[in-house]
């Protein structure tokens, strides 16, 4: 029996960067995310003799195996399971490309916590399964949710720290446009980047003590669908977050010269009237939110910008899911 389970990628409005606790993957400050839909990880589970793992049809060896199969064993534990867990044959496919800087780790750990929960009979409920999701990538723990969704942060130790839904999927119409600026991968990935950031950065303080205080703005301005208050604390939070980054040593310079073009180019956009602004994660694609209405021409000007290779455009999206409980 094939047990097969759908997630989406989030982007965060207000940034998660440092942990609090590492083995548990604690963040050290609240996010607050959006889960986009059109981007798909499918994931198919099936009991086998071993764990193995197929990512985009790429058998996956080492690490990348390690880590599905440290997602299943949490699984098993939290339920409290006797014996050896069953092992299982994982087949992930993204249908979004891996390098548009669109974290693919979120939608394929919560994709497979839920395939995972149905292949082992586990029944966890969602709430854990973000809670286990987000002890492997602590953005997956959000795309287990739709629309709008906050991870708190919590004390080193915490065990039970799901991320919570904070508006649905309806309930605000944006857009996300990518303005991709390179097809290469990012040089140094997320958690490396941000342990480095937490024992170097002489601004990691600073970080931790003003996020709290602009998530609540960008908590406060999507609940109250409010464009123009959103768009300072959501350029803050990213800017704060990439100071903070190019303060470690060595720096972590994760932007390009175009990351640069496009974030003036949104900044002329809004300086004649068009509602838009930027958010970047760790690499240098700039993700930029505009309110639906605006999304062709912000998307027009955006692809116009010298470097910008293409542009993907996003809407909210529905939390991961089960779709199909085939017998073979
Ligand atoms: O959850 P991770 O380890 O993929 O880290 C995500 C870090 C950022 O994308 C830069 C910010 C965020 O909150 O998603």
């Amino acid at each position: 029996m094939a047990h097969v389970a759908v997630a989406h990628p989030n982007i965060a409005l207000a940034k998660y960067w440092g942990k609090r606790d590492r083995g548990r993957n604690v963040p050290a400050v609240p996010s607050l995310s959006v889960t986009l839909g059109g981007m798909t990880t499918t994931t198919r589970a099936e009991v086998a003799d071993v764990d193995s793992l197929v990512v985009n049809q790429r058998p996956q060896s080492g690490r990348p195996v390690e880590r599905a199969s440290a997602m299943l064993d949490r699984l098993w534990r939290e339920a409290g399971r006797d014996g050896p867990r069953p092992h299982a044959a994982i087949v992930s496919t993204n249908d979004f490309p891996t390098a548009a800087g669109l974290a693919s780790s979120a939608s394929a750990f919560a994709a497979l916590a839920v395939a995972g929960d149905a292949l082992l009979g586990t029944a966890l409920g969602r709430e854990r399964l973000s809670c286990l999701a987000r002890q492997i990538s602590a953005s997956a723990g959000r795309s287990l949710f739709g629309g709008f969704v906050e991870l708190p942060a919590g004390d080193a130790g915490a065990e039970h720290l799901p991320a919570r839904p904070v508006a649905g999927v309806d309930h605000w119409d944006l857009r996300l446009v990518v303005a991709v600026t390179t097809e290469g991968e990012k040089d140094v990935g997320s958690t490396e980047g941000m342990n480095r950031t937490t024992e170097t950065s002489p601004l990691y303080e600073a970080w931790v003590h003003s996020a709290p205080s602009i998530f609540a703005r960008v908590k406060e301005a999507v609940l109250a669908r409010d464009f123009d208050a959103l768009t300072a604390p959501v350029e803050q939070s990213a800017l704060v977050m990439h100071a903070t980054a190019l303060g470690a040593d060595p720096g972590l310079v994760y932007w390009n010269g175009t990351t640069v073009e496009v974030i003036r180019a949104v900044r002329k956009l809004r300086a004649a009237g068009l509602p838009a602004c930027f958010t970047i994660d760790a690499g240098p694609h700039v993700k930029v939110l505009v309110p639906a209405a605006y999304e062709r021409a912000v998307t027009e000007e955006i692809g116009r910008v010298p470097g910008v290779l293409r542009t993907i455009a996003a809407r909210p999206g529905e939390g991961a899911r089960l779709i199909t409980v085939a017998e073979e």
